[in-house]
């Protein structure tokens, strides 16, 4: 059996307490069983970068990280990543970005990364190169002399060509993805829109899910990421997740929850999100003392200004909405600026009527999943998702909605709360079948198996 390296900007090992993301226990999961590697940056600074790596192994993992200088962290994760490709990948190309510092450090980032990592490949071995911190790595690691199968995974939405073409050196960035044999997306909107530019602007031409530019070939498919359906649920059920429902539910007495869980990111819609909230309130006074809106939002990406003034935007939002509905006896929103633990979380989302997931653009978007893998099968709550987010080609039940429009967002909470018993479990029931079938060991399995399948033409393999 082939290894399987695994290489994305974080690396996440297993933790004592057990407290993972979905993505990381599946990763695990494989890296353990076929004896592999998980690469990528240890998340710390140091004073000069000196390229030495870390070897690590946790309950059969191992992984291999390297520290980045901090100039690095700037103009690599602060800049071209999180201020460049970002707000573009997310159609937000009023904020991003482009400075030629950002795709200089870019580029050195990748290959210092790539510069250790392809001494550790050994020719059986599967590479699977995750988001787009890491776009030029098959590239590097072809220059390399690396000739093993190389997959890329993008988490994010791939933005319309005409707004890709915002960027300065596009094509560079575009072309050095033919040097992967597999490119996957979670969705075909966003793969359609790979495939125009490929089209378009390099003169491409498409052959089933091949994709032909010059000489060279590229296989781009759809395989969406999934939740680890199995552990979620077990969570849910927990006695700990039980009692701290009821806890919630009594410290809410007969108040009907709504809840937002996000990382705080301008891409979320939580702005419009409170928005819409308040214009529910401004046109249901009935809706008064009854309902209470939870948003969970733990900050992200602090040193970058629009994530700065997006948690600024946020706190000033909640407190005048607050401060104009709140009665003595009722607040309507709580707003909460922390991590939560998993049984915590499963509770927070199985004691709330009305899952309000309403990003303006997510490449998948988890916490629709989450939401509906811990629902009581017996009094299922109702997901309200954007028709921006990827989970929207999958998740058709829930209800469907522009989170640009406070009008629509509104009427979709007025039905979920009225909502029927019967049409509540008829819309969980099918939800959560594609939730459980379609989960993270499904991904994996898929996507690593398109990698090992795939042909390889002359030259790349
Ligand atoms: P993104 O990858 O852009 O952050 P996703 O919705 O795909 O968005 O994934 C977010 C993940 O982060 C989910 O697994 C969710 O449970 C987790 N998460 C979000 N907010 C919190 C929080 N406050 N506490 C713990 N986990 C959180
Ligand atoms: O899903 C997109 C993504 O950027 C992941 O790659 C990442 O793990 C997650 O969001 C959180 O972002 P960050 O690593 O910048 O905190």
């Amino acid at each position: 059996m082939s290894r399987l390296i695994v290489v994305s900007n974080r690396v996440s090992m297993p933790s004592p307490d057990g407290a993972q993301g979905g993505l990381a226990v599946a990763l695990q999961a494989a890296l353990r069983e076929s004896g592999g590697l998980w690469f990528g940056w240890s998340g710390r600074e140091v004073e000069e970068f000196t390229g030495s790596v870390n070897f690590e192994e946790s309950d059969g993992v191992r992984s291999a990280v390297v520290d980045l200088e901090a100039q690095d962290v700037e103009e690599y994760y602060n800049g071209f990543a999180n201020r460049t490709l970002w707000p573009l990948f997310h159609y937000r190309v009023d904020i991003a970005k482009y400075n030629r510092s950002f795709g200089e450090g870019y580029e050195r980032v990748n290959r210092r990364f790539a510069e250790p990592l392809h001494v550790m490949i050994e020719p059986d071995d599967v590479v699977w190169i995750n988001d787009y911190h890491l776009i030029p790595m098959a590239m590097l690691l072809r220059d390399r002399g690396v000739r093993n199968r190389i997959g890329f995974f993008l988490h994010t939405p791939w933005p319309p060509t005409r707004l890709l073409v915002s960027l300065p050196y596009h094509e560079r960035l575009v072309r050095s993805m033919f040097f992967y044999d597999v490119i996957g997306f979670q969705t075909e909107e966003w793969l359609e829109s790979f495939r125009h530019y490929c089209e378009h602007e390099l003169g491409g031409r498409s052959e089933g899910e091949y994709i032909h530019v010059g000489e060279k070939m590229v296989r781009a498919v759809v395989c969406p990421i999934g939740i680890d359906f199995k552990n979620f649920r077990e969570a849910s059920e927990t006695r700990e997740a039980n009692a701290i429902a009821e806890r919630m539910r009594t410290s809410l007495r007969q108040l009907t929850m709504i809840v937002g869980v996000d990382r705080l990111d301008y891409s979320k819609g939580i702005e419009e999100r409170l928005n819409s909230f308040e214009h529910l309130l401004h046109t249901h006074e009935e809706l008064h003392r009854s309902v209470v809106l939870i948003q969970v939002a733990p900050p992200s990406r602090g040193e970058v200004e629009q994530y700065q003034k997006v948690r600024e935007k946020l706190n000033e939002l909640a407190g005048r909405i607050n401060g104009e509905f709140a009665e003595v006896d009722w607040t309507p929103i709580r707003y909460v600026n922390r991590g939560y633990a998993r049984a915590e979380l499963t509770a927070l989302y199985r004691a709330a009527r009305v899952g309000l997931v309403t990003p303006l653009r997510d490449g998948m978007n988890l916490v629709a999943k989450e939401y509906i893998a811990a629902q009581d099968p017996e009094d299922p709550g109702v997901l309200i998702l954007s028709r921006f987010a990827g989970a929207a080609s999958q998740m058709k039940e829930a209800l469907l909605v522009n989170p640009y429009s406070p009008e629509e967002v509104a009427e979709a909470l007025q039905q979920a709360l009225k909502m029927p018993l019967s049409e509540r479990k008829r819309r969980f029931e099918s939800l959560l079948d594609g939730v459980r079938t379609e989960d993270v060991h499904w991904w994996r399995e898929k996507f690593v198996a398109m990698i090992t399948e795939t042909k390889v033409p002359p030259g790349k393999g």
